[in-house]
């Protein structure tokens, strides 16, 4: 028996990293998947592979920053499957004005970010999780409850020089704050909403990795390694399981020790 049985998941951003590892999870733990991906491309091979292993998946061509593409996903979800039970908004960019600046590796100041760049990284990463609980949130009322899951940084905790972050430190700490909000509000209705925040997860978003910037991020990790998106997904999987049925409105940080220091 699955950990998920008969649940229905949107992961949003499920094409890659942290969100590919919990499709990969959820399904075999039996729930049915959404994968909501902008690349379509990765987003096809995702719901390919899952379905090819045994596991139900389907993929939604969804950019979280869209209002229309938000509504439709959840729509697939409830079409689909009949239900939803599980919002797990994962997916996130970090985008620097200085290519690949990376913070402890090269000395690089702080500029603020181009306005453009502020804009986009404000709604995929906050605006997408507010749009992914609006059309969400009915459902899971419908369904008599649910478990949102969100996704925040390290970054929203702790800072250094450089980094052209601002802009992804303020939506990660807005999604902190919202992830309070929504539990609140919706815990009548047992709609759960916790928040993970990740630390340094070996991932496309955490690249393009060098020996020397590998070596930089690792050695400040107390457990000695960098997260894999596996060690994420098993949090998330937890949040999404009946496991975690009297836990809302809190923040699990993942990071191999790195904030305890
Ligand atoms: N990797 C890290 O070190 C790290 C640390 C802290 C937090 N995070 C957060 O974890 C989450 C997952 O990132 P990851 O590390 O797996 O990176 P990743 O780049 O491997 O995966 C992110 C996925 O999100 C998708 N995506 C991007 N914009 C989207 C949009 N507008 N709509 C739909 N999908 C979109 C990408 O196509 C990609 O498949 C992100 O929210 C990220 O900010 C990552």
């Amino acid at each position: 028996m699955g950990r998920l049985d008969g649940r229905v998941a949107i992961i949003t951003g499920a094409g890659s990293g942290q969100g590919l590892a919990a499709a990969r999870l959820f399904a075999s733990e039996g729930a049915c998947v959404v994968v909501a991906e902008l690349n379509q491309d990765t987003g096809r091979a995702a719901e390919e592979e899952i379905r090819s292993a045994g596991g139900q998946a389907v993929f939604a061509h969804c950019d979280v920053a869209e209002e229309a593409q938000v509504r439709a996903t959840v729509e697939l979800a409830v079409s689909t499957f009949g239900r939803l039970d599980v919002l797990y908004n994962n997916a996130g960019l970090w985008l620097s004005a200085r290519g690949n600046y990376r913070p402890g590796v090269t000395d690089a100041p702080s500029p603020l970010l181009e306005d453009n760049v502020w804009q986009r990284t404000i709604d995929v990463n906050l605006k997408g999780v507010y749009l992914g609980c609006k059309y969400a949130i009915p459902q899971m009322r419908k369904a008599g409850a649910g478990s949102i899951i969100n996704t925040s940084s390290i970054a929203a905790l702790r800072t250094g020089r450089g980094g052209n972050s601002d802009a992804y430190t303020a939506a990660k700490g807005g999604v902190i704050a919202i992830t309070r909000t929504l539990a609140v509000e919706h815990a009548p209705d047992q709609i759960r909403c916790n928040c993970i925040i990740p630390g340094a997860i070996h991932t496309p978003l955490a690249g393009p990795f060098t020996p020397e910037y590998e070596e930089a991020v690792r050695k400040n990790i107390p457990l000695g390694r960098w997260g894999q998106p596996e060690d994420v997904a098993r949090m998330a999987l937890f949040l999404a399981s009946d496991e975690s049925s009297w836990i809302t409105g809190q923040f699990f940080v993942v990071d191999g020790g790195y904030t305890a220091v």
